[in-house]
């Protein structure tokens, strides 16, 4: 009889792991191979679609990086930030930090491609968070899984984007503040401005940094960034960063793509909310 009851207690706690699993690996409605049934070859096709562009134009995977991060940091990962401005609403598109965005024409190349096989399946959400990873990839930086079932926003406000996304001159206080107020942990702060490694900056993101003109010892070795440089202001993002700068033993990779789906989780909409566009400029 004692056997017995270990036997069911054994079964019971294992039903209780599966359970938890399953709900940790649902807990905001995403889910890998969501289109498994619904549109099997869609991830193939952006694949096919992301890979053709970036072996052109690798310079065109950063931007659109960068896209997916702007897009998740404001009303979550919800394609908002590919919507076009309206004569009554200008759109986040249009505030300042996303005017260097580039690559809106991958996004609409892999939505027609997938609009083909599945009309009316696949969220422009989803499209440029898988975009975003097979661009990383195409140019042989880290690769993730990217759960999915995303659905699309309707509302993109160019004043949300304003007062979202984070200045080039923010200090560690406010960087870690602002990845807190979207879940994020300081591990995601740090590894995700290694996003960084790729890409370009316009001067004025910077300039004030390279001759120290405010006499206040601004220019600090090899940060480009003021929000990159202060990552050593902080004992826990210091020792991250260092630990990686360390020839042997670095986990950035294996760590960039854990980071990168946390970020991808942010806000999304799933299930009924929101809607799956036609067209990722606007809404249906
Ligand atoms: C931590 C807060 C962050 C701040 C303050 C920040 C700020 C900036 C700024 C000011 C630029 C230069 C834009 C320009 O001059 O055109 C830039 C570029 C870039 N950022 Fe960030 N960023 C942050 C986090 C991230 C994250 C989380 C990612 C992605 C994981 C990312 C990916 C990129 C990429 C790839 C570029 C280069 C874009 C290009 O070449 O066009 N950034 N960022």
């Amino acid at each position: 009889m004692a056997s017995h009851n270990k036997v069911l207690f054994l079964a019971f706690l294992q039903l209780l792991i599966a359970l938890s699993v399953a709900y940790r690996s649902d807990q905001c409605g995403l889910k890998l191979g969501f289109y498994k049934r619904t549109c099997p070859s869609a991830e193939i096709v952006i694949a096919e679609t992301t890979h053709r562009f970036i072996s052109l134009t690798s310079t065109l995977a950063a931007p659109i990086l960068r896209m997916h991060f702007h897009d998740c940091w404001v009303r979550g990962c919800d394609g908002s930030v590919l919507l076009d401005s309206t004569k009554k609403n200008t759109a986040e598109k249009a505030a300042a930090p996303n005017l260097r965005l580039k690559g809106y024409q991958v996004i609409d190349a892999a939505k027609s491609a997938v609009e083909k096989i599945c009309p009316g399946v696949v969220s422009c959400a989803d499209i440029l968070a898988l975009v975003a990873r097979d661009a990383v990839e195409t140019i042989h930086g880290p690769y993730w899984d990217v759960p999915t079932g995303r659905r699309d926003g309707r509302v993109s406000l160019a004043s949300e984007a304003l007062a979202n996304l984070l200045p080039p001159f923010a200090n560690i206080t406010r960087l870690k503040l602002g990845f807190a107020s979207k879940g994020l942990s300081v591990k995601d702060l740090v590894v995700l401005s290694g996003g960084h490694t790729i890409g370009t900056a316009l001067c004025s993101s910077f300039t004030n940094r390279l001759y120290n003109f405010t006499g206040k010892g601004d220019a600090r070795r090899r940060g480009l960034l003021q929000s990159d440089a202060a990552l050593l202001d902080d004992p826990e993002t210091k020792a991250y960063v260092e630990l990686q700068a360390t020839t042997h033993g670095s986990t950035f990779a294996q760590d960039f793509a854990e980071s990168m789906v946390n970020m991808g989780k942010i806000g999304v909409l799933t299930g009924k909310a929101g809607e799956i566009r036609k067209h990722c400029a606007f809404v249906n």
